[in-house]
């Protein structure tokens, strides 16, 4: 079986061969760290063999659990924010039908999201569709004291108990967080959810692998199995042993930095499927929170092409010059769908017809790629031979290896994110929270 590829030579241009190279070293010694849990961060590292130590009752677990909900339920709430809720989302919007919910005939619930903003309309307008459908929940969060997921679970877990009863609400209802600690640990205890725990060694982000990802992936109909296998296998490709010149991981995280040094300050992720656009949001939490410390770290941004090279184009073409581009590329399409020939032509598209709509996407992806070159914008590729979960698995676990090692190189502790609690410290106060008394005098003098 073929593996996810990544391809470096078009940064060639920008950066030099050696200056790349120059950092096997320091590379190495991040591998390292990371494997020998040496490094800053290192209480946060359940993630990094994640992959090989899932066993059989614990995946056997979770799609019991997708079952039961799959039976019971035309929608499941996903309930997180953050690591709570984006690789779920980006997997199974990745692995969906475009237009999936349309679909009458299903085989799974709907899966929706609530708990990632505290939108008053977007819950209002939840609440409503939810009325008359038979729904449940999977509550998600590691502190189990997250603002937005909390005020959302309140919310739906009254409405669920008013729809269904306590008793039958309580089955429909599963949480997922730390082992003992948390608001949403003591309610489950007491309501009798059913739950799963969040190890306390693997943070948000680095999350997907573990229930939180899992859960809601089974539940959506997908194979948690071979998004393992598929994590499985770049676990093993990007292991301590492998040499830099084979290790994806490595690679990539070498370029990105050499880049950066450059004064390439912004990565923007490219990707030709729409529905890859939840991997670039996960993608972008994944960097972003890991390596935007310390007043260092590359601005991850993300683009969905063609559509953003009609708005966003002109910008990387020829804006300023602090940008490089990771493309994720996909080889080979799900579906076949050719261009038909028309017998006037009068849109002049006869030159298409009989090809693949894949090959006009696919040079339209060449033909960027070769203008984006020319306007100084260095080019990575990342390609996946399909889009499925073994290949996303591949992917997942790539860019997590990637990022532990690319944090290290930077001088950041990857797997922490302080800069996260200054808003939520201002909106406690501001909101005059029980023990904030002072922060909100404080805050009420500078309005
Ligand atoms: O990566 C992280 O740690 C964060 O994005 C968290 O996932 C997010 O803040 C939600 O936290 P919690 O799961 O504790 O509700």
């Amino acid at each position: 079986m073929e593996n996810i590829k990544l391809s470096i030579d078009k940064a060639f241009g920008f950066v030099s061969n050696e200056s790349v190279a120059a950092y096997e070293k320091q590379v190495a010694e991040s591998n390292a760290k990371l494997h020998q849990g040496t490094g800053l961060g290192n209480d946060f590292l359940g993630w990094l063999n994640l992959p090989s130590s899932i066993d059989e009752a614990h995946l056997s677990d979770i799609e019991a659990t997708a079952i039961t909900l799959r039976d019971n339920c035309e929608v499941v709430v996903v309930v997180g924010i953050g690591g709570s809720y984006l690789g779920a989302k980006a997997v199974i919007d990745a692995l969906s039908n475009s237009f999936d919910w349309l679909q009458t005939e299903r085989k799974a619930p709907v899966v929706v999201y609530a708990g990632q903003n505290i939108g008053e309309d977007y819950l209002y307008e939840l609440q409503q569709l939810l009325k008359t459908k038979k729904f449940g929940i999977v509550s998600i969060s590691k502190s189990g004291t997250t603002t937005e997921p909390a005020l959302a679970f309140r919310l739906l877990k009254t409405q669920l108990e008013q729809q269904q009863g306590k008793a039958a609400a309580q089955k429909l209802i599963v949480a997922i967080t730390d082992k003992s600690r948390g608001a949403l640990r003591t309610l489950a205890t007491q309501e009798g959810y059913k739950t799963f725990v969040i190890e306390d060694t693997i943070g948000g982000r680095f999350s997907v692998l573990s229930p939180v990802g899992l859960l809601p992936i089974a539940v959506a109909g997908f194979d948690v199995r071979q998004l393992v296998s598929g994590a499985l296998k770049m676990e093993q490709v990007c292991g301590q042993d492998t040499p830099f010149a084979e290790n994806p991981a490595a690679q990539y995280a070498a370029v990105r930095n050499a880049l950066y040094q450059s004064g390439k300050k912004i990565e923007i992720l490219v990707n030709y499927h729409p529905k890859l656009h939840f991997v670039s949001e996960w993608w972008k939490q994944l960097f972003g929170e890991s390596e935007g410390k310390d007043g260092k770290g590359i601005f991850p941004a993300a683009v969905d092409f063609t559509t953003d090279l009609h708005s966003m184009g002109q910008w990387i073409q020829d804006g300023e010059r602090t940008i490089f581009e990771t493309v994720i590329t996909v080889k080979e399409s799900n579906y076949t769908t050719v261009f038909p020939t028309s017998e006037d032509n009068l849109d002049g598209l006869n030159f298409l017809a009989g090809k693949r709509v894949d090959e006009v996407n696919k040079m339209a992806e060449l033909g960027t790629m070769l203008a984006h070159l020319d306007g100084g914008v260095p080019n990575l590729k990342i390609e996946l031979p399909k889009l499925n979960e073994y290949y996303l698995g591949q992917m997942i676990y790539f860019f997590e290896k990637a990022c532990g090692i690319s944090g290290y190189l930077l001088g950041v502790n990857p797997f922490d994110q302080p800069g996260v609690e200054a808003y939520k410290k201002n909106m406690f106060a501001l909101l005059e929270k029980p023990g904030f008394e002072a922060e909100t005098k404080a805050i009420k003098a500078r309005l």
